[in-house]
């Protein structure tokens, strides 16, 4: 190797090695000591997050409600007991985003059970789907309350745990239908648009205390809320994805916990599209 060429890779190996940060890929999967709360964990994309989360040997905390039709306490006891097969700290109980009270007292308790709270998973959300002309205040107050002020609610109750420890990843769970929402989602696409706003706004508030604020968008996910869906509006979602498949729980859970890891520590206020370019067509 000619001289000044020499030179320059000794110099680039030395900065390497006096660099104090590791570099992200050898941070990458490791999240043991840990802690992350996911709103909605019992069931779909939050149950799939949570076990990633796990295996990654980070502690779980997670909330949920009875939903009408669903067994989703019986589901929650489930998703406790693999939790706890993965041997690492968990915490799980019924609690209500729209209601702040029993946020504050939730994070409270989590972070006492799992030894503290580091991410936090904004995933619990409800649809009530109808022509707008026909969309009652009920259903757009239980919406938005659940997919954005709930998202509101728990920012507002770990802020204080973040700053204070200089450390924190968010990740709110939008959806594509805030950017090209289909028919009868009003109020669900006027929701998950807000925890846009919200995403940046926390991004920009939260980030001189070292909390990266991102979110996922995905498209159509094969869960119990897409499983009452007509087996023409299930085509027509697969025929709209470029990737020619659906969904499933995982595709979104790995994207959240990336973005939960120090190997994305220079990303935030990002949206992350993980609908297989369904949003595209
Ligand atoms: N499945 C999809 O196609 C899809 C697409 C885009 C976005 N999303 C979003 O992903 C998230 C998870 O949805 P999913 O498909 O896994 O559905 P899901 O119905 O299985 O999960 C939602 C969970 O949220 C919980 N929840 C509802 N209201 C709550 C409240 N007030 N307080 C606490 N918990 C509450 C429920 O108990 C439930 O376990 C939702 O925010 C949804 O809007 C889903």
């Amino acid at each position: 190797m000619p001289k000044p060429q020499q030179d320059a890779v000794t110099a680039l190996l030395e900065e390497v090695s006096h660099q104090e940060q590791p570099q992200p890929a050898a941070a990458k999967a490791d999240l043991r000591g840990k802690g992350a709360i996911v709103t909605g964990a019992a069931t779909g994309i939050g149950r799939a997050t949570a076990l990633e989360f796990a295996r990654r040997g980070c502690g779980v905390a997670f909330n949920y409600v009875e939903l009408p039709g669903r067994d989703v306490a019986v589901q929650a006891a489930m998703t406790e007991a693999i939790l706890k097969s993965l041997n690492v700290p968990v915490y799980c109980d019924r609690c209500d985003v729209r209601d702040l009270e029993e946020v504050e007292r939730f994070v409270r308790a989590a972070q006492q059970a799992i030894g503290g709270v580091h991410i936090l998973v904004n995933n619990a959300g409800i649809s009530r789907d109808g022509a707008l002309w026909r969309t009652d205040t009920t259903a757009w107050h239980d919406v938005v309350e659940t997919n954005l002020t709930g998202a509101f609610h728990m920012i507002r109750a770990v802020a204080p745990i973040f700053r204070a420890q200089h450390y924190g990843k968010i990740v709110n769970v939008t959806s594509i239908q805030a950017i090209k929402p289909g028919f009868g989602v009003a109020n669900y696409a006027a929701s998950k648009a807000g925890l846009i706003g919200l995403t940046h706004a926390a991004a920009v508030e939260l980030g001189p205390a070292n909390v990266n604020v991102n979110a996922v968008a995905p498209g159509f996910v094969k869960t119990e809320l897409t499983e009452h869906l007509s087996e023409e509006l299930v085509a027509r979602a697969r025929g709209q994805t470029p990737l020619g498949r659906l969904g499933e729980p995982d595709d979104v859970a790995q994207i959240i916990v990336f973005l939960c890891s120090d190997a994305a520590r220079h990303i935030t206020g990002e949206i992350v599209r993980v609908d297989g370019g369904q949003a595209l067509s």
